[in-house]
């Protein structure tokens, strides 16, 4: 037997126990005439205690132990004189009796530790050393307990677990494809799935009337903190349902992963439209730890001459303050930067107006000298705003100022620290529009995918007002994360087409792609919708962690790189032959 116990449990009561350890060398102390190793396993750090005077041979070669060594230890359990309250097993040591060692190791590039000086590319080239580290245990063993957690709440509620390929023709969700040659079939492709998304669809035609699977789904994407080309999913699909049904019951799940994982109430989760969530927080997955909605003071500027509002109160712009509490002490250094923030290309704005009202209850603002005070305390007055508070104002077309100004409020949090990461608000956002204007490719595209139904009373407009349909699509936010997006399907092969059309897909386009979907819809589709939980998202809100790469065992860098593996490759020129690329 390599050991009686692991390396986290012994405590006090085990004193006087003759027992084998086996682990890795933590760190390695002489102190007076003993030498102190800190033995390490998945579950916890024991000390072992060599005595130069009860055995200097042994005691030498535990002097020679680096870190990184893999040791197996028999000694005995005794009481430690100075006890470490760190740790489990801080009351004991054991005073070792004979130790053999397993294996060796260089110095590892970095420290094994929570706070290691090992950069994030050291430390995913040597990713093996980086899983030792307790933190990344703690992020694996998490996500075993949220699948754990899934799998006992779906099942209790009917629902089954299919697999289904990852070698399939493509499954659009608004990335690119990863393709795979065919070596038997030269000059065709199959498309790794982006989802499974018909799939599932399918699996309701064929009466599986609740379904779910944890799966790996591929997308050719930019990468961000909270995405990875391939990533996983909690993906359900449920028969015979309306939207409520499912918001209570993937409500249901999201309370019972969080409870069951980390012990937190996600307490009420409000419901609220992408109208809503657009005009009041700027964003379509609001954080909701803090208020500091968006505010419009258009009615009260609607008259003026100043260059910047009259323009955008004529073409129906947004004038939206921001209320930032506390803010009259600002710098101009602070709100410059905010002003940089704004004006970044992706956010596009010319500039930002402020305002302070300074605690003297006097004014102080960058367009002070086209207002006059009273104005200005109108606009603290509109914004929920007053003494000691600073406005940021922003004007330009709605949707623009929105998003910038949505932007802002997050940096402006961030900075206030709102956004505690031990607090955690949800919601669901329902009633997204259908489709989205692609201003690149000139052409609409659709905003969830193209298996999502147009609101019932929205189908006229499938060819003519496109812009205005909405859909039976919903998503679950947590802390301004989109944790799960889904949809209501279209059960119906008439609309499906009409869909397929509206996206300016000619008939012969939707029959080679979705030719199976359009088919298996015609015999006796049910109504049915579902959605898709982010797991790898819904790990990292869990660990607290602002990245997925965190909580994924082995994930891609920055640019899609795995750096331990070294890949993407080039592959042999006789492997490309066979597939026919060469
Ligand atoms: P969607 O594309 O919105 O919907 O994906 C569902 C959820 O998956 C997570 N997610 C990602 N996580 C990490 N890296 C990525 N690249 C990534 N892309 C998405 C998000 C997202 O909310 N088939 C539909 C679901 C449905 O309609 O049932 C779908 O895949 O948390």
């Amino acid at each position: 037997m390599y050991r009686t116990h692991y390396c986290g449990e012994l405590n006090i009561e085990n004193v006087g126990q003759t027992v084998t350890l086996a682990g890795w060398v933590k760190s390695n102390r002489k102190f007076g005439g003993a030498t102190f190793i800190d033995l390490r396993d998945r579950y916890g750090i024991t000390q072992l205690v060599f005595d130069m005077e009860t055995d200097a041979s042994l005691c030498q070669q535990a002097n020679e132990l680096g870190r990184e060594y893999v040791v197996q230890a028999v000694g005995k359990v005794t009481e430690r004189s100075n006890k470490n309250t760190e740790i489990p097993t801080g009351e004991i040591e054991i005073v070792v009796i004979t130790m053999t060692i397993l294996n060796v190791s260089p110095t590892p590039p970095f420290t094994i530790e929570d706070n290691t000086d090992g950069g994030e590319e050291l430390r995913m080239k040597y990713r093996y050393l980086d899983l030792r580290r307790n933190i990344m245990q703690k992020s694996l063993m998490l996500r075993h307990k949220l699948a754990e957690a899934s799998r006992e709440y779906l099942s209790r509620n009917g629902f089954i677990e299919i697999e289904t390929p990852f070698l399939i023709k493509s499954t659009p969700e608004g990335a690119r494809d990863f393709i795979v040659p065919s070596r038997i079939h030269q000059g065709e492709w199959y498309a790794l799935p982006q989802s499974p998304q018909t799939f599932k669809q399918i699996l309701m035609m064929s009466g599986y009337d609740k379904y779910f699977q944890i799966v790996k789904c591929f997308r050719d994407e930019d990468f961000r903190a909270d995405r990875q080309p391939e990533f996983t999913q909690v993906d359900c699909e449920m028969s015979f349902v309306h939207q409520a049904d499912i918001i209570a019951m993937f409500t249901g799940y999201a309370k019972h992963v969080f409870e069951k994982v980390i012990n937190v109430d996600l307490g009420d989760i409000p419901t609220i439209t992408y109208t809503e969530a657009m005009l009041h927080y700027g964003s379509d997955k609001p954080d909701l730890r803090f208020e500091m909605k968006l505010n419009y003071l258009n009615e009260l500027v609607v008259d003026n001459s100043f260059p910047p509002f009259a323009e955008a109160t004529s073409t129906n712009g947004s004038v939206i303050s921001l209320a930032v509490s506390g803010g009259a002490t600002y710098t101009r250094k602070q709100i410059d930067a905010y002003t940089d923030f704004v004006k970044q290309p992706n956010r596009a704005l010319s500039g930002l107006i402020w305002a302070k009202w300074n605690e003297d209850d006097t004014v102080t603002s960058s367009v002070g000298k086209f207002f006059q005070n009273d104005e200005i305390y109108r606009w603290f007055e509109a914004s929920n705003a007053g003494k000691g508070d600073l406005l940021l104002i922003a004007v330009a077309a709605t949707r623009k100022v929105q998003k910038a100004m949505g932007d802002l409020r997050l940096e402006v949090a961030k900075d206030q620290n709102l956004r505690d990461k031990n607090v955690y608000k949800a919601l669901w956002v329902i009633d997204f529009p259908m489709f989205s204007y692609d201003e690149g490719n000139e052409s609409w595209t659709f905003e969830h995918h193209p298996f999502t139904s147009p609101k019932s009373e929205h189908i006229d407009l499938l060819q003519t007002e496109k812009g205005a349909v909405l859909a039976n699509a919903y998503d679950f936010v947590i802390n301004g994360w989109e944790c799960c997006s889904g949809s209501i399907r279209i059960h119906d092969p008439i609309i499906q087409s009409a869909v397929f059309e509206a996206l300016g897909m000619s008939k012969d386009e939707a029959q080679t792609k979705f030719g199976f979907l359009l088919g298996a819809l015609t015999f006796g589709a049910p109504p049915h919708g579902g959605c898709a939980f982010g797991f790898d998202r819904l790990a990292a809100l869990m660990m607290g962690t602002d990245s997925i790469r965190d909580v994924i065992a082995f994930p891609k860098n920055n640019s899609g790189r795995d750096l331990m593996l070294d890949a993407p490759a080039a592959v042999d020129f006789n492997v490309l032959k066979s597939v026919g690329l060469a």
